[in-house]
This record gives structure tokens, C-alpha cells and sequence, in this order.
């Protein structure tokens, strides 16, 4: 079977970048394994030792920094449980990340994930989406995996009891067909024209399948190859919830390299500055077809 090692030394991709996709993937073994405790998720609850506990995106916070500070291609880190960005060292590779996406579900034992984008650069404000040279995400659910780019398509690597990631699915592509996840269903008492694209979805027989993590709904479509997920805003929260550089960005590079689209409904995401690390952006995710549709009816609801 071919390992991730094996995968990244195939793809060409260098030396460097290699070992930072490494160290990235060292450290979802590491989430994974303190997910695997009895742990709730929040911070100041007890195990079964009676050891008091940090939150556990706080720990999956401090896993990543920690090992970004060891890997010598690492300059800067960005985390969404960070109000600044970090220098870790002279290494020309910038990583930012959402350490652990819907960890308000970790109580409840719904798959949660972790988002990655990889940038050469000493600073995130002014970067763009397109500027990445690899996105990932790690989804924890009833098994650990993998999406990554290299910007030669999608792959899927399973986290094998050794502690191997093993490839298991490439070249990932989303195209027609019919599945939504409808994120900020509260937009529908003030924007009309998400509640008839809600209305054409029911009415065309598309399946549900939302979960409430970003990730786990955005890897399902890449994986199933069909559907979408969108997070509009409304007049009070005009930009949605989800965060442009953590969130955003590094899913659109995934979803773009499986041939589906992912924009604001005016822009592509990848397009979009980084003028904030906190900048939040509404999207529209999915195959081209779906987000096609999304975008005409939103704009002419
Ligand atoms: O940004 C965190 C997140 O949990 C996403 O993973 C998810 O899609 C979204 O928030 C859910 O938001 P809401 O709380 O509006 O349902």
C-alpha cells in the first residue's frame, strides 16, 4: 500500500514541503489519539482519573504549534484559537489552521475535523486562497483520515492502526447530483431566496446530509463526488460564521482540485484577500453545477 511519504515523494513536490505535510499529519495522529480518551471536549471538565482537562481544541491548538515549531521549513503559524499570528522560526513555509472545526460535537460523538492551508509567506494578511501550495483536512470520525493537495488533484489517506496514513482514494472528483447541506438555516427568515433554494432542494428530491462540522460535510461531498454545502450571511451577520483564511480558503483549494467551485456568491473564495485573520466570508461549496444554481437563485431570489 502507498504510505503518505510515499505519495508526497512520487508527486514531486520537494523535500520541504513534504516534511511540513508530515508534521501536519504527525499531528492529527496526536488529535486523534487525545480524542480517544474520555474526554468531553471542554475545557475544566474531569477524566476518569479525576484529572482536570484543557478544552481540547486548546490541546489540538498546542499540538500543532508545538510541532511547527520543530520543523525547520516552518516560519509562521495561523490558528483560529489565536488572536495573532506566530513567528516559530526562519523556515519559509507559513501554516495556518482551524486546530479542531466543530468541537462542539465532541460531546455528543459527531465527527469533528481539522483544516490546514500551507503558503510560502512571512505573513497571512494580504494572501489570497490561490496562494496556497497544499491544502488538508484530517476528519475524525469512526475512523481518521486525510484530504490533501498538493495541487495535483485530491487524495484520501486512512490513518492505519500502525500509525501508517495509507492512500485510498485519489484523484477525488465532485460532479452532479443530488445532496445539500444547508449551514445558517436561521438566513431563511430574512433572505427569501435562501428559503426557495431550501424549497427547490425538497422539491427535487435531494438528500439531507448535515451534520453541523464543516469539515466532515465538505469531506462527505468530495467523497460521495456530488452535493453542497453553503453558509450564507443575512443583514446581521452579513458574512456568515466561517472564517476566510482558516476555514474557507484551504476547502475551496480542495474542492476546486476535485473539479467543483466554492465562491461568496460574487467571488471565488481562492480569490479573495486576507484582510483580517478573523475576516469571515459567506460561501457556497460544492460541485459546479450545484453552486452554479445556488449563486443564480440567491442573487435573483
Ligand atoms: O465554524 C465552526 C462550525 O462548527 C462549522 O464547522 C459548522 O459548519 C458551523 O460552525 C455550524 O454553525 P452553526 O452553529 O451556525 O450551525
Amino acid at each position: 500500500m502507498k504510505t503518505l511519504l510515499n505519495y508526497l515523494e512520487e508527486s514531486g513536490v520537494g523535500e520541504e514541503l513534504t516534511h511540513v505535510v508530515i508534521s501536519l499529519a504527525d499531528c492529527v495522529k496526536k488529535i486523534a489519539d487525545s480524542m480517544d480518551k474520555s474526554h468531553d471536549g471542554k475545557a475544566g471538565s474531569q477524566n476518569v482519573f479525576g484529572e482536570e482537562q484543557l478544552a481540547l481544541d486548546l490541546i489540538a491548538n498546542e499540538i500543532i504549534v508545538y510541532e511547527m515549531e520543530q520543523n525547520k521549513h516552518v516560519g509562521i503559524v495561523a490558528s483560529e484559537e489565536m488572536e495573532e499570528e506566530k513567528s516559530v522560526g526562519e523556515g519559509e513555509y507559513g501554516v495556518c489552521f482551524d486546530p479542531l472545526d466543530g468541537s462542539s460535537l465532541v460531546d455528543v460523538n459527531l465527527s469533528v475535523g481539522s483544516i490546514f492551508g500551507i503558503y510560502k509567506t512571512k505573513t497571512f494578511f494580504g494572501v489570497r486562497g490561490d496562494n496556497q501550495l497544499a491544502s488538508m483536512i484530517a476528519v475524525y470520525g469512526p475512523k481518521t483520515t486525510i484530504l490533501l493537495t498538493v495541487r495535483h488533484g485530491v487524495c484520501e489517506f486512512l490513518l492505519r492502526s500502525d500509525g501508517e496514513f495509507v492512500l485510498t482514494r485519489e484523484n477525488l472528483q465532485v460532479g452532479p447530483g443530488k445532496m445539500f447541506a444547508p449551514g445558517n438555516l436561521r438566513a431563511c427568515s430574512k433572505r427569501k431566496d435562501y428559503l426557495k433554494l431550501l424549497d427547490f432542494w425538497a422539491e427535487n428530491n435531494y438528500t439531507l446530509r448535515y451534520s453541523g462540522a464543516m469539515t466532515p460535510d465538505v469531506a462527505q461531498i468530495m467523497l460521495k463526488g456530488k452535493g453542497i454545502f453553503t453558509y450564507p450571511g443575512y443583514d446581521e451577520q452579513p458574512d456568515g460564521k466561517l472564517r476566510l483564511l482558516y476555514e474557507c480558503a484551504p476547502m475551496a483549494l480542495l474542492m476546486e482540485e476535485c473539479s467543483g467551485m466554492a465562491t461568496d456568491g460574487n467571488l471565488r473564495i481562492l480569490q479573495k484577500d486576507v484582510e483580517s485573520l478573523s475576516q469571515r466570508t459567506p460561501i457556497l461549496i460544492g460541485s459546479s453545477e450545484e453552486v452554479q444554481r445556488a449563486m443564480d437563485m440567491l442573487q435573483n431570489g
